[in-house]
């Protein structure tokens, strides 16, 4: 009984007790959901992809410490920059003759500004005796030397190339030439002459490796490779000297001894500037100093190069000058 009576006035409490609740505003069925938005997640997904996209493309350009433009090296390295030549891109060219192949061709356009420069660098005649070096394997040291020869040839001198790189020699290859005497087998004495052979252009002879030696440094070193250079000197208006990089052997620095202007190339986009440091420190430490880089294999289309025609760097820009 207690019980009931109990729960009869809890009941009658509840009744008397307001209900503080009331509808404001009738519930609507919504049209669109709430989540997701759509439009506001395709805005942002835009707006995040494209800025972040151009961050992170400046971020890789900024960790990449490559060689890329003729201002970067000059500012960077303080060495006139000769040349600028082109990434070839044509399918079947073999970029080491385009200056004959292709005579009317950007590059070989680049290659005779090339020449321009080299001529006009040194200060009392130009040089006679050059060694073209890189700092690494595969920068395009043959490929200029080849080209640099061609284009001096071109122009009625006497120019002769050697295969001064007595490791990976290609020059026999690229002139498709007999390679069984040549330079190594001359500073052994195993061949005492006649170890010239002729290219296409009539006045350009070449002077391929020969097999490749024990150990070439010493072959280099040699008096009798002084005493040719010397005779060679009083036969050809030009020498040019094909050689192995800086920065792995001894070979360019011991060739430094018998010519009279250096060469650097360095490779866009693959020569770092901490390679190119090192390597120009060694060089610099020896007579001749080198007198400019060559850019190669720059790429145009990523605005590396800045003038049409190549007439791009320190010496040509006192060549156009004059
Ligand atoms: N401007 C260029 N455009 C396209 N390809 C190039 C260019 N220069 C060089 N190459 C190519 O790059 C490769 C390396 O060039 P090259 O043999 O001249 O370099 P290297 O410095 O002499 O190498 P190594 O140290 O092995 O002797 C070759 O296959 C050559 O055809
Ligand atoms: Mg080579």
């Amino acid at each position: 009984n207690a019980l009931v009576t109990k729960i009869k006035e809890q009941r009658i409490t509840e009744k008397i007790q307001p209900v503080n609740v009331w509808v404001i505003d009738a519930a609507e069925t919504p049209e669109y959901p709430a989540k997701p938005r759509k439009k506001l997640n395709i805005l942002l997904g835009i707006f995040f992809g494209i800025f972040g996209g151009i961050g992170l493309a400046f971020f890789i350009e900024y960790l990449d410490n490559t060689i890329k433009s003729s201002e970067d090296v000059e500012e960077n390295l303080h060495i006139p920059v000769l040349g600028v030549i082109p990434f070839s891109k044509i399918k079947n060219q073999r970029i080491e003759n385009v200056v004959v192949d292709e005579p009317a061709s950007l590059i070989t356009e680049n290659y005779r500004a090339l020449r321009t420069s080299v001529m006009l660098c040194s200060a009392e005649k130009p040089p006679q005796t050059i060694l073209v070096t890189s700092m690494a394997s595969g920068e395009g040291k043959t490929t200029t030397a080849a080209n640099l020869a061609f284009t001096i040839a071109k122009t009625g001198k006497n120019v002769l190339l050697v295969d001064g790189d007595l490791r990976r020699p290609r020059l026999h290859k690229v002139f498709n030439l007999e390679n069984t005497s040549g330079l190594s087998t001359f500073l052994s004495g195993v061949s005492s002459g006649d170890i010239l052979q002729k290219s296409s252009v009539g006045n350009l002879s070449i002077m391929t490796s020969g097999p490749i030696p024990p150990i070439p440094s010493e072959l280099l070193n040699s008096v009798r490779m002084e005493k040719l250079v010397k005779t060679l000197s009083t036969k050809f208006d030009h020498i040019i000297f094909d050689s192995a990089p800086v920065l792995s052997v001894t070979d360019s620095q011991i060739l430094t001894r018998f010519i009279d202007s250096i060469i650097v190339v360095a490779r866009a986009g693959h020569t770092t500037y901490e390679a190119a440091r090192k390597g120009l420190k060694i060089l610099k430490e020896i007579e001749p100093h080198p007198i400019g880089m060559v850019i190669n294999a720059v790429d145009t289309k990523r605005g590396w190069i800045n003038h049409y025609y190549g007439y791009d760097g320190y010496c040509s820009r006192v060549a156009d000058d004059s």
